[in-house]
């Protein structure tokens, strides 16, 4: 396995860098500041600049780590999103034409597991998040490209993202459709995320996530299998 971590740099990208490390995986980080990720990820990880928006960088990235280790990655991760600003046209460009961009060269150069991180209400156009300017819905938009692509793939939904290390809750995974609130912790949506990549139960399929207290420990294996 060799995985392109797209969003790497971002809260949620690497701490998904972090565990394929830990686990031997070689990554490639993509981004858009190679310098200013260099201080952010393990020293391990190869770099490749480019931008989400910029099909083109993407390919060629790609291009450049099968051409110099005669081994493309065969994994994709995208946890990219928008930074919150007051570009109107960020969801849109970032998270639909970016995740487009990324699925369209995973097509093209024979990804076998495309893992996308998206968002709990996703499928919900009513919903107070597409205030920023329309963030679930073009989430949405990306998830079902994927679904169409014919490329294998584990979409993932976390509710509310937070960083508390000292978060005990146990881990709620649910079909596409079925939560509407909650939260969980960065580190526990990457680890669905690396876990996707090696359990035959994640393919083909929409998590949605939460923590909860009070709910039962499950291993992966039997949560992505109850998934439908
Ligand atoms: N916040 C929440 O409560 C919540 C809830 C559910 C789902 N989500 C979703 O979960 C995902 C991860 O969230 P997060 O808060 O961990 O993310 P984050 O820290 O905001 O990181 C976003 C990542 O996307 C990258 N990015 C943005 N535009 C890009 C572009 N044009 N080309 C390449 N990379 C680009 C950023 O790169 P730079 O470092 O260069 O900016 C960064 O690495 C996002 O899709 C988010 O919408 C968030």
């Amino acid at each position: 396995m060799k995985a392109f971590v797209a969003g790497a740099t971002g809260a949620t990208g690497s701490k998904i860098v972090n565990q394929l490390v830990g686990r031997g995986v070689p990554v490639v980080a993509f981004v858009r500041d190679a310098a200013a990720a260099r201080d952010k990820l393990p020293i391990e990880v190869t770099l490749k600049e480019g931008s989400v928006t910029d099909k083109e960088s993407i390919r060629k990235a790609m291009d450049q780590v099968r051409s110099s280790t005669n081994e493309g990655c065969t994994v994709l991760l995208s946890a990219t999103g928008a930074r919150p600003g007051f570009d109107p046209t960020g969801p849109y460009q970032v998270d639909y034409e970016g995740n487009k961009n990324l699925i369209d060269v995973a097509k093209e150069t024979g990804i076998e597991h495309f893992v996308m991180v998206s968002s709990l209400c996703a499928s919900r156009f009513f919903h107070p998040l597409n205030l920023f300017f329309l963030i679930l819905y073009w989430k949405h938009q990306a998830e079902a490209y994927l679904q169409a692509s014919g490329l294998t793939y584990t979409i993932v939904r976390p509710g509310g993202l937070k960083d508390d290390d000292a978060d005990t809750r146990t881990l709620v995974m649910a079909p596409a459709d079925t939560l509407s609130e909650g939260s969980v912790t960065r580190q526990k949506v990457a680890e669905v995320c690396v876990e996707a990549l090696y359990l035959p139960q994640s393919r083909n399929k929409i998590v949605e996530i939460v923590a909860q207290d009070n709910a039962n420990p499950q291993p992966y294996e039997a949560m992505f299998a109850g998934v439908a």
